[in-house]
């Protein structure tokens, strides 16, 4: 596990958490990684191989094999899947996907690594607090109401945002869940300057004031 400092942010779909990791990561010089694009990306490689998702060695040996890499683009096997992992394919699939506990174990070893190689960072997603990184000095979950998140994945829509919130919740694999330490944060009506000032003050707590 990473001596590095982790920030974890976790929620459900549209509660905020890349945009608070984008302007946390411009104060605090650290690189974000937003952990969905992982499993979005093994998604959109399952659909292009044919692979059927139930067939759940086949989708595991997929993530397990394919080169991932994550920055401002998002590449799986040399092959940009950047666009294709927001599509209404890939979201259909992706928490299917993310059901399936040995695609979870080869990607919680790859995130813990990503945050080894980059001297910790801010890592988003729906286990991180609770199972990738449990550690984590500074941890929060994220929360909106459903029409507030519905609204900010109006291209996805409401159903599509509900079928995923529903699936991640209900998985016997690392459900999304409040990890024990983790601060609650509802964002429906709480603007991005003030999530930050006070993710701020706890990092500030967490480090002694040393960031
Ligand atoms: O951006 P949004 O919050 O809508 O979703 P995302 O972060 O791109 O995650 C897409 C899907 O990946 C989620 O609905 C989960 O099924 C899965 N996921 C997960 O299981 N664990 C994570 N740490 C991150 C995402």
């Amino acid at each position: 596990m990473t001596d590095h400092l982790v920030i974890a942010i976790d929620g459900p779909a549209g509660s905020g958490k890349s945009t608070l990791g984008r302007a946390l990561a411009g104060r605090l010089g650290l690189r974000t990684l937003d952990t969905g694009a992982s499993y979005r990306a093994v998604a959109a490689l399952a659909i292009r191989r044919g692979v059927a998702l139930d067939d759940l060695a086949a989708v595991a040996s997929l993530a397990s094999s394919a080169r991932l890499e994550i920055s401002d683009r998002v590449m799986i096997d040399d092959i940009d899947v950047t666009e294709e992992i927001r599509s209404e394919e890939v979201n259909a699939a992706v928490s299917v996907v993310a059901a399936n506990p040995e695609v979870r174990s080869a990607l919680v070893a790859w995130q813990r690594r990503w945050a080894d190689e980059h001297a910790g960072g801010i890592v988003e997603g729906r286990d991180i607090g609770s199972v990738v990184f449990p550690d984590a000095p500074v941890k929060l979950f994220l929360t909106a109401n459903v029409e507030e998140r519905a609204r900010r994945r109006s291209e996805e829509g409401q159903a599509s945002v509900e079928r995923r919130d529903r699936m991640d919740s209900t998985r016997a694999v690392s459900p999304l869940t409040t990890a024990p330490g983790a601060t609650v944060v509802d964002t429906t009506e709480m603007p991005v300057d003030e999530v930050v000032d006070l993710v701020l003050t706890m990092v500030d707590a967490a480090t002694g004031g040393k960031r």
